[in-house]
């Protein structure tokens, strides 16, 4: 197996990864939430983007991932991979293929082998991952070279398992924090952030970073 960025994460201050809320994950999401948590215009702003990216029989995993996916009802894909806290919610998932409840703060190892995917999602819930460069290194492992990691964030949070940073970052110095992620999972070309806000409603900003050649 190859690995990236192990070793990496000191190079962030742990108090940016301080939650409100310290008890397990597994407590707070132990009961099912089906609802969206973005505006229906936003939803529909990211998966025009899908659409866009995603070709049909693409290998997908949806990290992070709940009831929906966001991807174009009509387009097929190899497969959709999903991993999340909540059973039920993936249950419902209709474009889930596989589904795993893992919580990947306590771990970041991605239960898939080297270079089965081709793009790897994760929908409006970075926030939340305490390890992120552990996981970004993981998500680079498990993507092919060429592939695409695809991060879509937007202004809304659970503000108590929200770590710090969201809390006193600015959007824009959200962003590259995430790119800082990248930078520092190692692996990937430079990403590009890509402002898909529909108007009126919630914003979508989307870092979208391609795996290099190993
Ligand atoms: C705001 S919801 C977003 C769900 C979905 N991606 C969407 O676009 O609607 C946050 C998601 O992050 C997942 N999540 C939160 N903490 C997690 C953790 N520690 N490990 C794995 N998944 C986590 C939850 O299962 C939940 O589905």
């Amino acid at each position: 197996m190859t690995t990236h960025g192990r070793g990496h994460e000191g190079a962030l201050s742990p108090d940016l990864f301080r939650r409100l809320d310290e008890s397990p994950d597994s407590e707070f999401y132990a009961l099912p939430r089906f609802v969206t948590h973005i505006d229906d215009a936003t939803i529909a702003a990211l998966t025009a983007f899908y659409r866009e990216r995603l070709p049909a029989r693409a290998r997908v995993l949806d990290l992070m991932s709940s009831w929906v996916s966001h991807l174009p009802a009509d387009v097929e894909y190899a497969g959709v991979a999903g991993l999340g806290m909540n059973a039920e919610e993936l249950a419902r998932n209709p474009r889930l293929t596989e589904r795993v409840v893992q919580d990947l703060n306590v771990t970041p190892a991605l239960p898939w082998h080297d270079a089965i995917f081709d793009f790897v999602l994760n929908a409006v819930s970075i926030q939340y991952l305490t390890r992120p460069v552990e996981v970004f290194a993981e998500v680079r492992r498990v993507l092919r070279p060429g592939g695409a990691h695809i991060v879509a964030t937007s202004h809304r949070m659970f503000p108590t398992k929200a770590i710090a940073a969201w809390h006193v970052l600015e959007p824009a110095d959200r962003l590259r924090l995430i790119c800082g992620y990248i930078q520092l999972a190692g692996g990937y070309e430079t990403p590009c952030v890509l402002d898909r806000s529909p108007p009126d409603a919630d914003p979508l900003w989307i870092v979208l970073a391609s795996a290099a050649a190993s």
